[in-house]
C-alpha cells in the first residue's frame, strides 16, 4: 500500500509537471509547424475546400465561406489595417469529440495578417485547455514568425470578459493588449523593429486549433466564443466585420465549427464537432 501511495504521489507529481508545461510547448510547436509548412498561406495547411453543399451559416452576409484545418472565424481582406480589437467571455472548454481522453485545446485571438499575407502575424489571445476534468488558460502575444510568449501576472478563468487588441504603429512595430473588463487592468507588450514586416491586408477574429509536434492538438469543445465590439482601423477610419470572409474548421470530412457575423461588430464561432 505504501508503495502504491508513493507511486500515486509520484505519478501525480509527474502529471502536474506534464500539465504545467504543454501549452508553452504546444504553442512553440505550433509556431514551428507553421514555419515548417512553408506554404504561401499560413492558415492553409491543406488547400481550401470549396463550400459546395455546406452552408456554415444562414446569415445572409456570410457569403464567402472557406474551410481550414486550423482557423475558424472571420477575416477582413483589404488594406491598411492597423488595429484589430474584440472582446470575448472566456469559455469553459470540454473535451473535443476527437480527443479520445487526451488534452484538448483551442485558442481565441485577434490579429493582423496571416491569411492572404503570410509574411507575419501580429496577434494576441487566450489558449484554453481541458485535461481530465481540469481546465487551464494562458494569455499570449506573438509577432509571427517569432514565438508566442505568455503574458505574466494574468490569471484567467471561465466567465472573465477580456478585450484583446493589436495595434501596428508601423509595419514592424506595435502593441498587443489584453484588458480585464472587470478591473480595467491591462497587460501590454510592445514590439519594435520586427524583422518580418506586416502587409496590413488582413484583420481577423479567430478560434484556432493549433499544432503540436506537426499535428493538430485535439480540438477542444469550446462551446461558443463570441467576439463582440469587433472592429478594425483602416486608413484612419473604423470598420466593422461586414463583408468578412467566414472560415470554418474542417478536419477530414467533419466540419467542427459554425462561425459567422452578427450585425456589424460581432463574430461568433460555435463548436459543432
Ligand atoms: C446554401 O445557401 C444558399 C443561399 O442561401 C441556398 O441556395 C442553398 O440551398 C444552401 N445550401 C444548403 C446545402 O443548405
Ligand atoms: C479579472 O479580474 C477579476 C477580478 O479581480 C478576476 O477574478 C479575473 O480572473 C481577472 N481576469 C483576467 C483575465 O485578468
Ligand atoms: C448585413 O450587413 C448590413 C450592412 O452591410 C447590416 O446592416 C446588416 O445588419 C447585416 N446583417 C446581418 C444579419 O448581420
Amino acid at each position: 500500500m505504501r508503495f502504491i501511495t508513493t507511486l500515486t504521489a509520484l505519478l501525480s507529481a509527474l502529471t502536474h509537471l506534464v500539465l504545467a508545461a504543454p501549452l508553452t510547448e504546444q504553442r512553440r510547436a505550433r509556431l514551428a509547424a507553421k514555419r515548417a509548412a512553408a506554404t504561401p498561406r499560413i492558415l492553409g495547411s491543406h488547400p481550401l475546400i470549396p463550400a459546395d453543399g455546406i452552408n456554415a451559416s444562414s446569415n445572409g452576409n456570410n457569403s464567402h465561406v472557406q474551410y481550414s484545418s486550423n482557423w475558424a472565424g472571420a477575416v477582413l481582406i483589404g488594406s491598411g489595417y492597423t488595429t484589430v480589437t474584440g472582446t470575448i467571455v472566456v469559455p469553459m472548454p470540454k473535451a473535443g469529440s476527437g480527443a479520445g481522453g487526451k488534452a484538448s485545446s483551442a485558442s481565441a485571438w485577434v490579429g493582423i495578417d496571416g491569411d492572404t499575407c503570410s509574411t507575419s502575424i501580429l496577434q494576441t489571445g487566450i489558449d484554453f485547455t481541458y485535461t481530465n476534468g481540469q481546465v487551464s488558460y494562458d494569455a499570449w502575444y506573438e509577432w509571427f514568425p517569432d514565438y508566442a510568449y505568455n503574458f505574466d501576472g494574468i490569471s484567467i478563468k471561465a466567465g472573465d470578459t477580456v478585450t484583446m487588441t493589436v495595434t501596428a504603429n508601423s509595419k514592424t512595430g506595435g502593441t498587443a493588449v489584453i484588458e480585464n473588463q472587470s478591473t480595467g487592468k491591462t497587460a501590454t507588450h510592445t514590439f519594435s523593429a520586427q524583422s518580418a514586416a506586416l502587409c496590413e491586408t488582413n484583420a481577423e477574429w479567430i478560434v484556432e486549433d493549433f499544432e503540436s509536434g506537426g499535428s493538430l492538438v485535439p480540438f477542444a469543445n469550446f462551446g461558443t466564443v463570441t467576439f463582440t465590439g469587433a472592429s478594425a482601423r483602416s486608413g484612419g477610419g473604423t470598420v466593422g466585420v461586414n463583408g468578412a470572409t467566414i472560415i470554418d474548421i474542417q478536419q477530414g470530412s467533419k466540419v467542427l465549427t459554425d462561425c459567422g457575423t452578427s450585425g456589424s461588430s460581432s463574430v461568433y464561432c460555435r463548436y459543432i464537432g
